[in-house]
């Protein structure tokens, strides 16, 4: 049995810088990852068989346009296999929230599916599927700190910061990353600046958090109830939301945050992690 873990994607930062015209946004980003994810276990079988299970679970509907489902298909297409696979989810992670998802489910399987084949990880076929799956499944493919440009799937690494305490708090909301998109006034604010992770992140911003809030306004809340803990260097929505975070200077710091947050909003779903 082959295990991988689907990282929790973070922007720490997301400038959209254009409509396209093939429907998607040109848009600069900064990908961390968080020490948490989904679970992804495969393995070889007589029949294909895919089950989900997990915390959110429920949250999944049929197969038929699972990401999972869909990477592993590609995956035995681009690399012309044939034997099945038995395939576990472990949805530890909200769905439809701006922290990967379906990308880092997609991501995980097609790592998982490389080892079992020993298909290296440069392959350019296994970065064929990951685009072809989704703008955001390249980047978790690598759960590497990053720079994203084009739709996302264009990556630089970057320096990142390891064990950098963050929180993150979804207030129950699910969001369409399209829909989300829609909502962009138009405006280019320009590009993400110079510097360090920290410093251009800081100076950053995601052009998303504004059309996200008129979907959901619960959004606004969140941000501001993180913005007033004692620590937070960085408070911001990650993607399309609804989920938001922030990075701490300590994990003490980031304990007390979640006791407040949580005794504030017991309904809202909290994780304490820190940046791989
Ligand atoms: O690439 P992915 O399938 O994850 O994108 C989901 C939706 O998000 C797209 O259909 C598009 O509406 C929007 N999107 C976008 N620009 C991007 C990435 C995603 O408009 N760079």
């Amino acid at each position: 049995m082959i295990e991988e873990t689907a990282w929790a994607k973070l922007n720490l930062a997301l400038h959209v810088r254009a409509r396209r015209d093939d429907g998607y946004h040109a848009l600069e980003t900064l990908f961390v990852f968080a020490r948490h994810g989904d679970q992804i276990a495969l393995t070889p079988a007589e029949a294909d068989s895919f089950t989900i299970v997990g915390p959110f679970a429920d949250s999944l509907t049929g197969e038929d346009d699972n990401l999972v489902t869909r990477a592993r298909d590609l995956f035995r297409e681009r690399f012309g296999l044939r034997g099945a696979v038995a395939i576990t989810l472990d949805k530890q992670l909200p769905v439809a929230s701006g922290i990967g998802g379906g990308s880092a489910d997609a991501a995980a399987t097609l790592r998982g599916l490389a080892a079992m084949h020993m298909v290296d990880m440069g392959d350019p076929r296994l970065i064929d599927c990951a685009e072809r799956l989704g703008s955001d499944v390249p980047a978790c493919l690598r759960s590497m700190t990053a720079l994203g440009q084009g739709r996302g799937e264009t990556l630089s690494a970057l320096a990142g910061m390891p064990g950098t305490p963050v929180l993150l708090v979804n207030p129950g909301v699910a969001l369409s990353t399209g829909q989300v998109f829609d909502g962009w006034d138009g405006i280019d604010r320009g590009p993400i600046g110079k510097g360090d992770l920290i410093s251009r992140a800081v100076q950053a911003r995601n052009d998303l958090e504004k059309p996200a809030i008129a979907l959901a306004p619960v959004i606004a809340d969140v941000l501001s109830l993180l913005e007033r803990q004692p620590g937070a260097r960085l408070v911001r929505m990650s993607g399309s939301g609804a989920t938001c975070f922030a990075l701490f200077d300590s994990a003490q710091a980031c304990a007390d945050a979640a006791s407040v947050v949580s005794a504030a909003h017991p309904d809202w779903w909290l994780l304490e992690s820190e940046l791989l």
